[in-house]
């Protein structure tokens, strides 16, 4: 069966972002104009989710809030005659089924990943980074369609130059794979120094698992930081049988900085209806 449910661990504290992450989870930072945990949700709708299930943490209550439909919001701005965005409203946590689970401690991805197990039961899912937005939900699709037709867990990979792996999951791939993927991956390693990264080819934000890693992540022990490293229980599932790793071709916007949150929200403000104004608004900046 294709995957059908999207976890979004956002539990995170946002450090990058204080002093506004004090009072506005990360996730909830707009977009221009749309929150960034909605484009998220919009892609894993666009790839096929009709279930997406939040990790969230119990202090980050505008994130339930966010997701729980509140009709006397819809039907007063579609009494002012915004109908539009009295319909954009209305979808927000209707068109799909919105779950949220606790993660109470922070104790790494691959904890917050577990902490989805009673929820997402014995099916594949989708997984997404939430500080990470893409340009569709076209990435997202193939690697579900992987996984539903290979049967192992299948990650979104980029290449980058060696001075940037030692940030990421970096694989290890069986060789012969052409040099755009798809690739049989038969090792990773998580944050690796330059020197001892296996290859250029990172694990980025968006994953497609079998319900296996919730054993798997059952087995790991905590990295020396104290955290459980989803790409260690990857790692123990790769070692039963290469999974898939394919490379994004889909734009990519690291918003967990403030200058790549900045840079989503210039490319945002240039495509939507009020590109004309941004590009005006741009230009009187910069000549300036
Ligand atoms: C996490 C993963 C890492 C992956 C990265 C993608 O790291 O642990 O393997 O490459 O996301 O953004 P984090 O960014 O949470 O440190």
């Amino acid at each position: 069966m294709r995957a059908r449910t999207a976890v979004i661990p956002a539990a995170g504290l946002g450090t990058r972002f204080y002093p506004v992450t004090k009072a506005v989870p990360k996730e909830l930072l707009p977009i221009y104009d749309v929150p960034a945990l909605q484009l998220v949700m919009d892609e894993a709708i666009g790839a096929g989710a009709d279930h997406i299930v939040l990790v969230s943490s119990r202090v980050k209550t505008p994130i339930e809030k966010f997701v729980t439909p509140d009709p006397a919001v819809v039907e007063k701005v579609r009494a002012s005659g915004r109908e539009d965005l009295a319909n954009r409203l209305a979808r927000i946590g209707t068109d799909v089924k919105v779950t949220i689970t606790y993660q109470d401690n922070p104790h790494g991805l691959g904890h917050a990943v577990g902490c989805a197990r009673e929820v997402v039961g014995d099916e594949s899912f989708m997984l997404l980074l939430p500080d990470e937005l893409r340009s569709g939900p076209e990435l997202l699709s193939a690697l579900a369609d992987s996984v539903q037709s290979r049967g192992v867990s299948a990650i979104e990979l980029l290449r980058v130059p060696m001075d940037k792996v030692s940030a990421y999951g970096v694989i290890t791939h069986v060789p012969g794979a052409p040099a755009d993927g798809p690739f049989d991956i038969v090792g990773i390693v998580e944050k690796p120094k330059r020197e001892d990264a296996p290859s250029d080819l990172i694990i980025a934000g968006r994953y497609v698992c079998t319900a296996d890693i919730f054993d798997k992540i059952d087995r790991i022990k905590p990295a020396p930081n104290g955290e459980l490293q989803l790409t260690d229980a990857l790692e123990l599932q790769s070692a039963d049988s290469p999974i898939t790793g394919i490379i994004s071709t889909v734009t990519r916007w690291d918003t967990g900085t403030p200058m790549g949150w900045l840079e989503a929200v210039i490319d945002a403000a240039l495509s939507n209806g009020d590109a004309a104004a941004a590009r005006a608004l741009l230009a009187d900046r910069l000549a300036r």
